[in-house]
C-alpha cells in the first residue's frame, strides 16, 4: 500500500521518529560516538553497509537520522544529509558533486562567507566559478558552459532579499544537464519548497530558523538518493558531521517551524511597512512589499515574505552605526532566524571579508542595515528603532 503523504505541519512533528524499547513519547537523544555489535561478523556487515545499522556517529546516529528524515519529509526531498554547519553543507555539496576543472555558476548575491569559500578555497582546488546577477536569467544562460555542473543561488538572498524564479532557473539547469542548488535558509520549507519548483538540491544553515532560538550550529544538504549518496560518502570520509545533541535541538525546533515562520513574517511585514514611512529611511527591501522588484514573483513562489527586512538609512556608515547603537532591546549580532530580533550592519560584519568591488557588485552599501525580525511584540520592536523617526 502506498504511504499517505502528510502536510508539512504534520511531518514537522511526526516524521522521522525512531522510538526505542522504552516507548518514550518525545524523541530521545543518542549521545554516543559509537555503537556495539553482537559479534565480529555483525561488525563487518555494518561497516560494509551503514544502512544495515548504526556504526559510528561520524556517519550513522539515530538522532541525526531523525533530523534528516524529518527535514527531508518537510522539503519533499528523497534524502537529507546533515552537516556540522551551513558552510560545511555547501562545502560537502561542491566537494562531492564536482571535480577539478568543473565549472559552476554562482549568484553574486550570497552570504559573504559563501563567497570566501568559493573564491579562496574551492577555486584553489580547480573549480571554475562564474558570478552572475541573481535575477537576470539571460546572464545565467550566457554563463553556462559545456562543463557546467552546478548553479547556486540564495533566494531570497542575504541580506537584500532579492528573488530569482526557481522554476525557470531549474528548467535552464535541467536543459543543460546541470543542477540547481537553492540555499533555502531565509524561507525554510515552511515558506518555500524549492524541490516542488524543480530545484535539484537544497542547502540549509540549520543554525538559523530550523533551530529558531539561536542555540546550535548545523546544516543540511537535500536532494535525490544518487546525489546524496555522494554527499554522504564525502561526509563519512571528511567528517564535517552534525553533533547528535545539535540534531536533537533541530528536530525539536522543526516542530514549531511553521508557527514561528508565520509569526516572524507577520512582524517583518508590519516592520517593513513602518520603516517605509520613517524620515531617516532611504529604501526598504522586503519581498512582501509592493515596492520590492520581485514582489509578484515572491507572491507566487513563497507563502509569505519571510522574517528578514533590510533597509538603507539616509547617510553613511556613521548613521547606520548610530542607529544600531541607539537600540536597547534588539540584539546586535550577526545571526538571524532567532525568536529574538537581531540587527546587523552587513558591510562591516557578515560581508566584511569581501573586497569593496565584490561588495559593490552585490550592492552591499555602507548604509545598509539588516533586521532579522523576531517574535517579540511588534510595537516594542518599532519603539526600539525610534531613532529613525527623529
Ligand atoms: C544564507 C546563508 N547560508 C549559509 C550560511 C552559513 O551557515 P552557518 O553559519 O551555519 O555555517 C549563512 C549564515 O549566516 C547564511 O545566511
Amino acid at each position: 500500500m502506498k504511504k499517505k503523504k502528510n502536510k508539512l505541519s504534520t511531518d514537522a512533528v511526526r516524521a522521522g521518529v525512531i522510538r526505542t524499547q522504552e516507548q518514550e513519547h518525545s524523541e530521545a537523544m543518542f549521545l554516543t560516538s559509537s555503537f556495539v555489535f553482537k559479534n565480529a561478523k555483525e561488525a563487518a556487515k555494518r561497516f560494509a553497509n551503514p544502512n544495515s545499522g548504526n556504526v559510528y556517529s561520524r556517519f550513522t546516529n539515530p538522532s541525526i537520522k531523525m533530523f534528516e528524515d524529518r527535514l527531508a519529509a518537510m522539503e519533499g526531498a528523497e534524502r537529507c544529509v546533515a552537516t556540522s554547519s551551513g558552510m560545511s553543507a555547501i562545502l560537502a555539496c561542491f566537494m562531492s558533486l564536482c571535480s577539478q576543472g568543473d565549472h559552476v555558476v554562482v549568484s553574486k548575491s550570497i552570504f559573504g562567507t559563501s563567497v570566501q569559500l568559493f573564491n579562496n578555497i574551492l577555486s584553489r582546488w580547480g573549480l571554475d566559478i562564474t558570478y552572475v546577477d541573481l535575477t537576470d536569467l539571460h546572464q545565467w544562460k550566457k554563463a553556462i558552459k559545456k562543463n557546467t555542473k552546478l548553479l547556486f543561488v540564495e533566494t531570497p538572498s542575504n541580506p537584500l532579499t532579492e528573488i530569482c524564479d526557481i522554476k525557470k532557473l531549474a528548467n535552464l539547469a535541467s536543459t543543460h544537464s546541470c543542477k540547481l542548488i537553492v540555499d533555502n535558509c531565509f524561507c525554510t520549507p515552511a515558506l518555500q519548497k524549492p524541490i516542488d519548483l524543480g530545484a535539484h538540491i537544497i542547502i540549509h544553515s540549520a543554525t538559523k530558523y530550523l533551530d529558531g532560538q539561536g542555540r546550535c550550529l548545523g546544516g543540511a544538504v537535500l536532494g535525490n538518493e544518487q546525489d546524496m549518496k555522494e554527499v554522504f560518502s564525502f561526509l563519512r570520509s571528511a567528517g564535517p558531521t552534525l553533533s547528535p545533541f545539535n540534531a536533537w535541538v533541530f528536530y525539536k525546533g522543526l516542530e514549531t517551524l511553521k508557527i514561528r515562520m508565520d509569526a516572524h513574517s507577520k512582524n517583518a511585514y508590519e516592520l517593513a511597512i513602518w520603516l517605509e514611512q520613517q524620515k531617516k529611511v532611504e529604501q526598504v527591501f522586503y519581498p512582501g512589499l509592493e515596492s520590492h522588484p520581485q514582489y509578484l514573483l515572491a507572491k507566487k513562489q513563497q507563502f509569505s515574505g519571510g522574517g528578514i527586512v533590510s533597509f538603507l538609512i539616509k547617510g553613511s556608515q556613521q548613521e547606520a552605526w548610530e542607529l544600531i547603537d541607539s537600540t536597547k532591546m534588539l540584539s546586535i549580532t550577526a545571526n538571524l532566524g532567532d525568536v529574538k530580533t537581531t540587527i546587523t550592519h552587513p558591510s562591516t560584519t557578515t560581508h566584511a571579508r569581501l573586497t569593496q568591488e565584490e561588495r559593490d557588485a552585490a550592492n552591499i552599501r555602507e548604509n545598509l542595515i539588516r533586521i532579522a525580525v523576531g517574535i517579540e511584540d511588534i510595537e516594542d520592536i518599532k519603539s526600539d528603532l525610534v531613532f529613525l523617526s527623529k
